[in-house]
């Protein structure tokens, strides 16, 4: 477990979600290069944030799950000066991300301590398929770490969304054991929030004093009440948020302003 010790300090992470990169960085997708979509993030970023704790990468680093992307995506990130806290999304394999950065970095810890807080990370990705599924051993990860913690305040991360969005097409792919994930969850009342990927949209739900956040990506964005995939017109952005050591959770989202992507809104898959 990575710590960082001071109980009285609040904490400012970013989380940056859903990069879908190439190997090639011509490559675009539905017409947009999440290259420059994620350069112009990192400007953002860069721009809004002065001292960031953490940076929280909730899944689908790359497209095409090859080691150059996963390489370079890690060097864009190390920029900010912050530890990375990475998992996979449905685009993603663990091993072959694992494999593409250096064996002794720590992106992979699935527990991180900042201050009162404590940080999970679950994979929950499903090698082959879009949806995503939370493990016996995720489950059981999960519930180990909630009982022993002395940490007041846990925040939790994966990359699918456990709470329904309205956009039907993805609502298919979402989280598809989300009761295993409640049961777990409702029995620790230190949980203060889940944080996710995968919708490429904003979103914001309560259930049972938990608040659930949804974040968009660093490329195409999902139109959020779709029947069936449809692209919506907003660009790029990443999620900021405060850790606070009274378990207050402050977050917003920023997005790339002044700007026009070459989107294929027209697109009707990716
Ligand atoms: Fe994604």
């Amino acid at each position: 477990m990575q710590r960082l010790i001071s109980k009285n300090k609040s904490f400012r992470l970013v989380q940056v979600t859903d990069t879908h990169l190439y190997a090639d960085t011509s490559h675009v997708l539905v017409g947009m290069n999440c290259e420059e979509g994620l350069l112009d993030v990192m400007e953002l970023i860069r721009k809004k944030e002065k001292v960031i704790a953490g940076v929280l990468l909730t899944g689908d680093a790359s497209q095409d799950n090859s080691a150059v992307s996963y390489r370079r995506l890690h060097t864009t990130l190390a920029t900010l000066g912050a530890r990375q806290h990475w998992i996979p999304g449905n685009h993603d394999e663990l091993k072959a991300m694992q494999k593409a950065l250096d064996p002794g970095n720590r992106c992979f810890d699935k527990s991180i301590r900042f201050g009162n807080w404590l940080v999970l990370m679950l994979s929950s990705n499903v090698v082959g398929a879009v949806h995503g599924f939370l493990k016996k051993a995720e489950l059981e990860f999960l519930e180990e770490q909630l009982k022993t913690t002395d940490a007041q305040h846990v925040l939790v991360c994966l990359h699918h969304n456990p709470v329904p969005v309205k956009a039907a097409w993805l609502q298919h792919h979402a989280l598809q054991n989300p009761g295993a994930f409640f049961d777990v969850i409702d029995r620790y009342p230190a949980v203060r929030a889940v944080l996710f990927g995968h919708i490429h949209h904003e979103l914001k739900r309560q259930r049972n004093g938990v608040t659930y956040f949804g974040s968009p990506s660093t490329c195409i964005q999902f139109h959020p009440t779709s029947e069936d995939f449809a692209l919506e017109h907003r660009n790029p952005g990443y999620r900021w948020l405060e850790l606070h050591p009274d378990g207050q959770l402050r977050t917003g989202v920023h997005r790339v302003r002044n700007k026009t992507y070459a989107v294929d809104f027209s697109g009707i898959g990716y």
